[in-house]
């Protein structure tokens, strides 16, 4: 049955508030509670099983300030058993409780302790807790500069599973800049969750326990449930609603918008082709606004946009995904209705300086990691894929030292892109370049021959990320500084559906001074 679109308005998550507690400087202390509850997708659906922090999906928004510390207990009382499909066979699965939980804060400067490792999981009441558990409430400094970011759970070979019942939320930093910076704000700020999801007939969540039989290539399923290699839905879901409207005044808004899905990309425009004007990336604002009108999102990465509606008095504007044609359900994600009246003069701005501006030189850099991204097969004779030819619990081979500056280059040997993320990081991208995929795959890696110019980061590539899309045949180079802390942090896939099998891998920030 078709599902109606628009009549479902958009809703903001609310702000989780703090929790008294002697323990810690006041206001700084949280307690987010995982567990199951029903929720309403859609008008005319019936209400929906998820799983949500503090039972609700998205999550409460985490708001933090710029170094000012907060601590977060994210207490798991979820039932004891999966209401998905579980793959049995995945790295880390093996006999341990089927339902874990972890929470990992998306481009978070952390310490490894509270980084919410994979490793790092624990069941209902700390019963069980995985190899790299440390402590039950994770410690922020948040010593970074404002931006979105985003929690999530992260639990090995699960985190597709997890975050598709819908544990997801935004944690948004705030700092004095922003304050100066006269941005819409309040009624006029929104996170948007972008995701995608199926559902079955009952209205319960579809999640598959079998690759697709109409793949573009065969894939094997020795056994039922198996991990599928991706996952893409038929229903675009915006904060918990399927294609849901909001109304909106005639005047500037604020929007941090972030690809939450586990395999989709989206390809985000305006219906009317009015721009974004775009104000920050993954790690916070840029240095000036960037015009444009067409976003390319994979999941994890994030713009910071202002809409502005003035002059669509009594309109209603499409924000569409262009990877779709113009009859395809999936091409609309939602509708803004210029249908509210202006409550009052529209005194925000659109500021022509932002951040200050602060480069990463690549004379710098003392260590270049060439990483090639490969197609492998599992032990089952699964497709997977791979990160420099190894699996996740191969020893680890990425070790950057405290204060140095690496560039890291991704070799993308695969015939898809992929979104590829470094915890604990922000990172600017230097350059993609094109080489001959079938020379290198030919010669089992060995040689990697150009076959145009570096090609800059998109404009809207240009801030601090930390997920960047990898296209197949492109070698990725991006750079970073590991300026702060030391442990044990990775770096993956951010397609969940190859992150939970091997594609991803330790790092091991060390201190060489000590
Ligand atoms: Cu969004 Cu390792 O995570
Ligand atoms: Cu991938």
């Amino acid at each position: 049955a078709s599902i109606p679109k628009f009549v479902t308005p958009l809703q903001k998550p609310p702000v989780v508030k703090p929790k008294p507690n002697p323990n810690y400087p006041t206001n700084s202390y949280f307690e987010i509670t995982m567990k199951e509850a029903f929720h309403r997708f859609h008008r005319d659906f019936p209400l929906t099983k998820v799983w949500g922090y503090d039972g609700i999906y998205p999550g409460p928004t985490i708001e933090a300030r710029k170094d000012k510390k907060i601590y977060v207990k994210y207490l798991n009382k979820l039932p004891k058993k999966h209401f998905l499909p579980i793959d049995r066979t995945l790295h880390g699965v093996g006999d341990s409780p089927e339902v874990r939980s972890v929470v990992h804060v998306h481009g978070a400067n952390v310490f490894w302790e509270s980084d919410g490792h994979p490793e790092a999981w624990y069941t209902q009441n700390y019963e069980y807790t995985g190899p790299k558990f440390k402590r039950k409430v994770h410690e922020y400094t948040n010593h970074q500069p404002a931006a979105t970011l985003w929690y999530h759970d992260h639990t090995m070979a699960m985190t597709r599973l997890n975050v598709y019942a819908g544990l997801t939320g935004f944690y948004i930093i705030r700092d004095a800049l922003e304050d100066r910076l006269n941005l819409p704000k309040g009624d006029y700020e929104y996170p948007l969750l972008l995701q995608d999801k199926s559902f079955n007939e009952d209205g319960s969540l579809f999640y598959p326990d079998r690759p697709p039989e109409d793949a573009p290539f065969p894939i094997p399923a020795p056994f039922i449930p198996t991990i599928v290699p991706f996952f893409n839905g038929d229903v675009m879901v915006v904060n918990g609603k399927a294609w849901p409207y909001l109304e909106v005044e005639p005047r500037k808004y604020r929007f941090r918008i972030l690809n939450g899905a586990n395999s989709s990309t989206y390809n985000i425009q305006l219906e009317n082709g009015e721009p974004f004007y775009l104000i920050g990336t993954d790690g916070g604002f840029l240095t000036a606004p960037v015009k444009v009108t067409s976003i390319q999102l994979m999941p994890a990465e994030r713009v910071d946009v202002i809409v502005d509606f003035s002059s669509f008095k009594g309109q209603k504007i499409k924000l569409i995904n262009t990877l779709f044609d113009e009859d395809e359900p999936k091409r609309d994600i939602m509708e803004f209705r210029v249908t509210r009246p202006l409550k009052g003069k529209d005194t925000s701005e659109i500021p022509t300086k932002l951040a200050e501006s602060m480069d990463l030189h690549e004379h710098h850099a003392h260590v270049i990691r060439k990483l090639p991204l490969s197609v492998g097969e599992d032990q089952y004779g699964r497709i997977m894929m791979m990160l420099d030819n190894k699996m996740y619990h191969d020893p680890c081979s990425e070790k950057p030292s405290l204060d140095s500056v690496e560039i890291w280059e991704f070799i993308n040997a695969t015939p898809i892109a992929h979104p590829m993320h470094i915890h604990l990081v922000q990172f600017k991208i230097l350059d993609r370049r094109p080489f001959d995929l079938e020379l290198y795959q030919n010669s089992n890696g060995e040689i990697l021959e150009f076959i145009g110019d570096p090609e800059p980061p998109l404009d809207y590539e240009r801030g601090w990320k930390d997920t960047v899309s990898a296209p197949s045949g492109m070698v990725t180079r991006v750079i970073m500084h590991w300026k702060e802390h030391t442990g044990n942090y990775i770096w993956h896939c951010h397609l969940l559906e190859h992150e939970d099998h091997d594609m991803m891998r330790p790092i091991r920030v060390i201190d060489d001074a000590h």
